[in-house]
């Protein structure tokens, strides 16, 4: 299977301290971004790089550079959180943004913005949500990019459960999907278990945990 769990200590660490119901909002942002760093050195490992030379104050370096960018995309809201440390270690990546969120009966992805810059068309794409539960929003995704024409996407989420995983490789076995965590299930409400409850009412402060 097209999945990758990325294996790496910090990011297990990390994690536990993330997934845990009395992490503040600060903490949990923060231990959100410095995953983010920490996936982003992952996922960025296949870029491709050509030789190019610097001229150090000492002598000229033979050096590398990246040879493209990829475009970072993200869904909108929670997709922030992860959003910023890709964007700083990428700073020349251009950024899209498609507005959903899920129907809370449904569990249905409703559409309600989307900007992506056209650089998608030609350009590797990393297409980031923290959450990948029964996989709509990913797939609702993937359709509007294919359907404008992008094909070379990679996506990129902290939690992915099994259901969602299977949803989106079962219409784009292609895409190859980076988590730091494969969980057991859902939960009769569409919330990943164990999950870590809802990713944008955690990183934002709204929502209530009587819900999940
Ligand atoms: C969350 C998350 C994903 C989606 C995953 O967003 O950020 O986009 O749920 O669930 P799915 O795989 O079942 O579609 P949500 O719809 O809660 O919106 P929010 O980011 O605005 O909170
Ligand atoms: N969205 C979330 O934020 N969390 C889940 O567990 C499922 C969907």
């Amino acid at each position: 299977m097209n999945l990758h769990v990325i294996d790496h200590p910090l990011i297990r660490h990390k994690l536990a301290l993330l997934r845990d119901e009395k992490r503040s909002m600060p903490e949990f942002k923060k231990l959100l971004h410095e995953i983010g760093l920490l996936m982003a050195y992952e996922v960025t490992r296949e870029l491709r790089t050509e030789p190019t030379v610097v001229k150090t104050p000492v002598a000229v370096a033979p050096s590398e550079k990246l040879i493209k960018h990829p475009v970072l995309v993200t869904i909108l809201r929670a997709g922030i959180g992860m959003l910023n440390p890709f964007m700083e270690i990428l700073p020349n990546s251009r950024v899209g943004f498609l507005g959903m969120n899920r129907d809370e009966e449904t569990l249905q992805p409703h559409s309600y913005y989307n900007k992506i810059p056209m650089q998608a068309l030609n350009n590797k794409v990393f297409l980031i949500d923290p959450m990948l539960a029964t996989g709509g929003s990913a797939l609702s995704a993937l359709d509007f990019l294919a359907e404008k024409g992008v094909h070379d996407v990679t996506f990129i989420c902290l939690v992915a459960a099994p259901e969602g995983v299977a949803a989106v490789h079962e219409h784009y076995p292609d895409v190859a999907i980076y988590t730091a965590a494969l969980d057991e299930k859902l939960n009769e409400k569409g919330y990943i278990v164990p999950g870590l409850g809802d990713a944008g009412d955690r990183i934002f402060g709204t929502g209530d945990h009587e819900n999940l």
